[in-house]
């Protein structure tokens, strides 16, 4: 595992977070989930935007330069085939309940080795159940952002385990789902690519908008709109993003078996090649 605080590489032992500090006490703190590949870091500036745009909505500082020269020096230690990153950053320690007035934040990037899911799991899909919970923000930007504060996921992620799924999809009080406990969710319905609108209370998945703008450029209309789970349970078929998975298809929905297509193996390829291209060699 590698492991680097403000800038510098240090072993596990010597990470230490200070017992006053905000993401610990609050979830006060941002957080980006970003894959490598070999030494390839893939979709920083996608991932550094949206940590940038969450960090100014919550006047939260946010040394952009800075980290990305460490994810570049992170890129050349990397030794593992595929890599899963992740970078915290939080404006430090509190006092009682009120925002520290934090000039800089601290920032924190780890990379451990990760296995990609492979051809056959990517084939077979996904079970998914409907959540019993919901990501509840009383501020209709928040949900858009990856927040330290981020429980309601990891319990419908428990949730879809108990159940023997791989991902919890949760729905809104009108019947729609909005998104997976860890993915962005997609429906081809009636030859378009149907996926909530970002001002849904989802996240702004950067997997989510590759697969929109690859899936304009192959010809496909794509429609930002709800997506209620009657809708769901007819689609030609359904898959979940996200900048682990890539794609992942939908085996299953609620117990109901749900139709299978081959729209997401196509925008599989597309990105690939599109990353392969794209990322320049670190
Ligand atoms: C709730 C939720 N929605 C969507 C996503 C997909 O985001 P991204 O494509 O940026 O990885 C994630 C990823 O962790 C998530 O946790």
């Amino acid at each position: 595992m590698q492991i680097c605080l403000n800038g510098e590489f240090i072993a596990k032992e010597a990470a230490t977070l200070s017992i006053s500090d905000g993401s610990f006490l609050f979830g006060d703190s941002l957080f980006e989930t970003l894959k490598a590949q070999g030494q390839k870091i893939l979709l920083i500036d996608e991932h550094l935007e949206r940590l940038e745009l969450s960090a100014k909505l919550l006047n939260f500082p946010c040394d952009r330069k800075r980290i990305e020269v460490s994810l570049q020096q992170l890129a050349a230690r990397l030794t593992a085939a595929t890599s899963r990153i992740r970078l915290t950053i939080s404006r430090g320690s509190h006092q009682g309940l009120t925002l520290p007035e934090a000039e800089q934040s601290w920032f924190l990037i780890t990379a451990t080795p990760m296995t990609e899911i492979n051809d056959e799991q990517r084939r077979a899909g996904t079970v998914c159940v409907i959540a019993p919970n919901q990501r509840v923000n009383p501020l209709n930007h928040l949900p858009q952002m990856k927040r330290g504060n981020y429980a309601d996921c990891l319990y419908a992620g428990d949730f879809a385990r108990q159940k023997g799924a791989g991902e919890a999809l949760f729905i809104d009080s009108q019947g729609n789902i909005l998104e997976g406990n860890t993915s962005n969710i997609f429906a081809v319905i009636d030859n378009q690519l149907v996926t909530p609108a970002t001002g849904s209370l989802i996240l702004a998945g950067v997997m989510r908008r590759q697969v929109i703008n690859a899936t304009i450029e192959s010809g496909l209309s794509v429609v930002e709109q709800p997506l209620p789970l009657t809708n769901l349970q007819q689609a030609d078929e359904i898959f979940l993003t996200n900048s682990l998975i890539d794609i992942l298809p939908v085996h299953s929905l609620d117990g109901q078996a749900t139709k299978r297509g081959s729209r997401w193996k196509s925008l599989m390829e597309t990105l690939q090649k599109q990353t392969t291209k794209l990322q320049p060699d670190t």
